[in-house]
């Protein structure tokens, strides 16, 4: 009975690819130089944040006891959708679980065919998360990839499909986690006035970082002429859990009676709230951490570059180093690794075929000592000879 999950892992183990989990301690104050953690505004243990989660779960207990939509409720969560709500831009927002929860009920619930009653067909960049592929998958709606960051591509998908009945969609990260590279809002806008499209934009990477006030880069536009849904995760910059989608009213509406990972699902409990909306809060004050992380990352690309090494399409915090194959990335992630280091390795299928790589995630905290922590051990890896 196991041997086909056997014969999965084994296939792994063959190529390079198998995953397994470490167990390093998450303290504070760690002799290790962390690059893997998507904390990059250091608020996972900012002392405010911890104390509004401490006294919710005084309060509260831990568990808010059931699904919203059966649950008696508690004010919380409508104070964190409204403030999100107001710093979006939109008319409301819902607060998920998870960014992969959210993706996963939300997008498959806006393509679902009984409601649309034609197929939709959706629009949607290669390199986007699993949770969105998987939700497409889901839908069973009809969908097109374009090549990442490729508006000629889109364009041309588009005008092809310019005659079909179905409703369209464009799904695009708008910082993409792999990458470090960014959407061409404007021009994707462009498109969805042009194509009557929907928008779908997923800013867990820009959440906490870009646009005026840190609060995504969808907030550097006005999107009141094209549909939209936005959402965005709790997990990465602000430094938790959770995820928010910021919509219409109509959305929010249909959402929370149709979106099966907010109806069956346990509501995440007040003290995550508490959290998040402290984190969320602390966000609009943060922007000098936001101008250091992209001092940091244009520093650190210049010097990467400058020995030779392929950061991609980056222009973020979001740095890749692409070594292309998975044993190389390996093993170069365990020279790391004694050199007090962690850099995370990725390899497909996160990434595709051939496009193995470090990921460094830069954080607040990270300084230009830091930087040179992680190249002195780079060129020591060079020299000898293990790249
Ligand atoms: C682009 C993107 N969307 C969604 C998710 C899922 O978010 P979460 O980790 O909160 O489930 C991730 C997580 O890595 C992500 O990178």
């Amino acid at each position: 009975m196991y041997t086909p999950y056997q014969d999965y892992i084994q296939k792994l183990k063959d190529t390079k690819k198998y995953r397994k989990l470490t167990n390093f301690r998450q303290d504070k104050i760690s002799s290790f130089l962390d690059f893997s953690s998507n904390d990059y505004l250091g608020l996972s243990y900012h002392p405010e944040i911890l104390d509004a989660s401490i006294n919710a779960i005084q309060d509260y207990g831990w568990g808010i006891k059931a699904s919203r939509v059966s649950a008696k409720g508690h004010p919380l969560y409508e104070h964190l959708e409204t403030q999100i709500a107001l710093d979006k831009g939109t008319q409301a927002a819902l607060f998920f679980s998870s960014g992969f929860q959210a993706n996963l009920s939300v997008l498959s619930a806006l393509l679902d065919f009984q409601t649309l009653k034609v197929r939709p067909i959706v629009f949607s960049d290669r390199l986007n998360h699993a949770s969105i592929y998987q939700a497409l998958l889901l839908s069973q709606c009809r969908w097109l990839r374009y090549r990442h960051l490729d508006m000629e591509h889109l364009n041309d998908l588009l005008e092809q499909e310019k005659k079909n009945l179905g409703l369209k969609f464009i799904v695009t990260e708008s910082v993409f986690g792999m990458d470090g590279d960014k959407a061409p809002l404007e021009k994707i806008y462009e498109f969805a006035l042009k194509y009557n499209a929907f928008v779908y934009l997923d800013e867990a990477h820009a959440t906490g970082l870009f646009g005026p006030h840190g609060y995504g880069c969808s907030t550097l536009y006005n999107w009141e002429r094209v549909p939209h849904v936005i959402m965005g995760t709790f997990s990465k910059a602000l430094g938790g859990i959770g995820a928010y989608v910021a919509c219409s009213q109509t959305i929010k509406e249909y959402l929370i009676n149709k979106a099966q990972g907010f109806i069956y699902s346990t509501a995440s409990p007040p003290c995550v709230v508490a959290a998040a909306l402290q984190a969320w809060n602390k966000v609009r004050m943060m922007r000098q951490e936001r101008e250091h992380l992209i001092t940091l990352g244009i520093k650190l690309r210049a010097i990467l570059k400058d020995l030779g090494a392929d950061t991609g399409t980056s222009i973020t915090h979001i740095i890749p180093v692409i070594l292309k194959q998975e044993d190389l990335v390996l093993r170069v992630q365990q020279k790391f690794l004694e050199h007090h280091i962690y850099v995370s390795g990725i390899r497909p299928p996160t990434v595709p075929l051939g496009q193995a790589r470090l990921r460094l995630g830069l954080c607040s905290h990270h300084t230009e000592e830091d930087l040179h922590r992680f190249i002195n051990v780079w060129k020591k890896i060079k020299h000898d000879k293990i790249l």
